[in-house]
């Protein structure tokens, strides 16, 4: 198993990896990444085979500074004043792309992604291998997100050449992904960070990006994706025999994700419930509970919605 404590050596170690072309399982506070040199095509190119990811899927650029975004994105002050307020955490900016080295991990397109992760492991791995570290969700796509070292090795195996193990991720949800190469800042994927949270800053709205699935502003958004192995069913109220039922606010059910109802608690617990309702062999399917559509519960239902196999 290639699973490793984050020791100052084994930080060490994967940051040569990164360097030397390889890829390493990082831990964030959203989902842990799989990560590589974001300026290394040849290593890019391994992420999207293991993952069996469509090539037309950009990745986000992981930074732990300011200064690394300036490498390769055109930033203004808005960009500026949201990653003040915000990085390090579970915000991601489209930006105007200014570096052809990153040709392949923007899948060609001119704008690129770009986050600083609120964890001290990643943050700690970027510094140590000196550039831009591109990390999708470190799984098999279209299947559940990874929020501890097993699941990933559990969905990438030895496709990874080192596992950071940096515990179980607090968000537990992918970045909120906001588009700022235009004059009207866009919410393209909602996410670990409250919407409300963002617009409380700017003290305005902003406007959400139409989904057109074929050709997604947002590549990643496509319709399939998140999907436990289970048929899943969404806005349960009334479980079926067959059904592993997960819960939300106070009721009788298999696992709850917030008896209290709180949704950050409900987006933590959400991808590691699904894979218990997946391994259950007692069920054959999966439903779950009603979530508020506020807060973090847009980001939750959007998961949810396209965990439901089409
Ligand atoms: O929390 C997260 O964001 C996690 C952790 C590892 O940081 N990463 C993650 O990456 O969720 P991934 O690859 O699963 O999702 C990245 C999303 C995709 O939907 C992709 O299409 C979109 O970001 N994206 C990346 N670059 C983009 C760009 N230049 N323009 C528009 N969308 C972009
Ligand atoms: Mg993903």
């Amino acid at each position: 198993m290639n699973i490793v404590q984050p020791s100052i050596e084994n930080i060490e170690i994967a940051a040569n990896i990164i360097k030397s072309g390889g890829l390493v399982g990082m831990p964030t506070e959203t989902v842990y990444g799989l990560g590589a040199n974001a300026f290394d095509s040849a290593a890019v190119a391994k992420i999207y085979t293991a993952k069996n990811r469509p090539n037309f899927n950009p990745l986000i650029s992981h930074v732990s500074n300011t200064d690394m975004v300036c490498d390769i994105a055109r930033v203004d002050e808005r960009f500026y004043a949201l990653a003040n307020k915000f990085w390090p955490g579970p915000l991601t900016f489209v930006l105007p792309r200014i570096n052809e080295k990153l040709d392949l991990a923007c899948a060609g397109l001119n704008s690129v992604s770009v986050r600083m992760p609120n964890h001290p492991v990643a943050l700690a791995l970027i510094s140590a291998a000196g550039v831009p570290i591109v990390a999708p969700s470190a799984n098999i796509s279209t299947t559940i997100s990874p929020t501890t070292a097993t699941h990933v090795f559990d969905s990438l195996g030895d496709r990874v050449d080192i596992i950071l193990d940096g515990g179980n991720c607090d968000v537990g949800l992918e970045s909120t992904i906001l588009d700022l190469t235009g004059d009207d800042i866009y919410l393209l994927r909602p996410g670990g960070l409250a919407v409300e949270e963002i617009e409380d800053f700017l003290g305005y709205k902003i406007k959400i990006a139409k989904t057109n699935s074929s050709a997604p502003k947002s590549p990643g958004q496509m319709l399939k994706h998140y999907a436990p192995a289970k048929d899943l069913r969404i806005n349960v109220t009334q479980k079926n025999e067959d059904e592993f039922f997960i819960g939300f606010g106070d009721m009788v059910c298999d696992l709850n994700l917030s008896e209290m109802g709180d949704l950050s608690q409900a987006a933590t617990n959400l991808f590691a419930y699904m894979r218990i309702g997946d391994a259950d062999k007692r069920y054959k399917k999966i439903a779950i509970a009603p979530i508020p559509n506020v807060g973090l519960g847009l980001a939750i239902n959007d998961r949810l919605a396209r965990g439901v196999r089409k």
